[in-house]
């Protein structure tokens, strides 16, 4: 017989349905927690609904990324179309430092930051896009690093809209 959702899970005795978060995705997590009437309190942002800046404004700064950066999904939608100076910036949240497959001009600094542990989050971004150099010298604690990023915003706020922008356009990160 099949096991059904309210029988009692013959290892642990903990009812089935609380098994089938294992092995699934966010996005079926949510899907299943709701069917269930459960309220998930998630530990992280998610992609689209949780950034706190404003996507729309974040749309329009993004302009002055455009120039060295596109927005291309895994399927090929162009949503923002853009220069290829810098790496593709679609589904950056969740996605570690220094390695967007397509770009192959990263330089040392990022991808060492990426290999210590750095997945892209809002804080972090926030900070980065505001001068990738003095990031990535204070995230590696060393004072040479250089970041193949020369361009710096201006404005936290611009940064945390751009993030809420690029993360609308996203999958949120696992
Ligand atoms: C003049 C070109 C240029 C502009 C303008 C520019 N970038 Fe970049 N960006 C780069 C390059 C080149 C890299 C690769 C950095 C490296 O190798 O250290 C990069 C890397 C990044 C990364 C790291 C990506 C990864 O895969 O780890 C982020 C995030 C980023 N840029 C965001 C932005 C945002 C947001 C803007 C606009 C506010 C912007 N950039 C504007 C050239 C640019």
């Amino acid at each position: 017989m099949p096991a059904r959702l309210h029988d009692s899970c013959p290892n642990c005795g903990v009812p089935i349905a609380s098994h089938i978060n294992f092995g699934i995705g966010n996005q079926m997590k949510r899907i299943v927690a709701a069917a269930f009437g459960i309220v998930l309190v998630a530990g992280q942002a998610y992609a689209d609904g949780h950034a706190s800046g404003d996507p729309e404004a974040g749309d329009k700064a993004f302009r002055k990324c455009k120039t060295c950066h596109s927005i291309v999904s895994a399927d090929g939608d162009t949503i923002v179309k853009g220069g290829k100076t810098g790496p593709n910036l679609w589904g950056l949240p969740g996605r570690v430092a220094g390695t967007e497959e397509n770009f192959t001009k990263y330089k040392k600094a990022i991808v060492e930051a990426g290999d210590r542990g750095l997945v892209w989050n809002e804080d972090d971004f926030v900070i980065y896009a505001q001068d990738p150099q003095k990031f990535l010298r204070d995230y590696l604690d060393d004072n040479k690093a250089r970041s193949g990023m020369v361009f710096k915003l201006k404005k936290e706020e611009e940064a945390a809209d751009i993030w809420a922008f690029i993360s609308a356009n996203s999958p949120a990160p696992e």
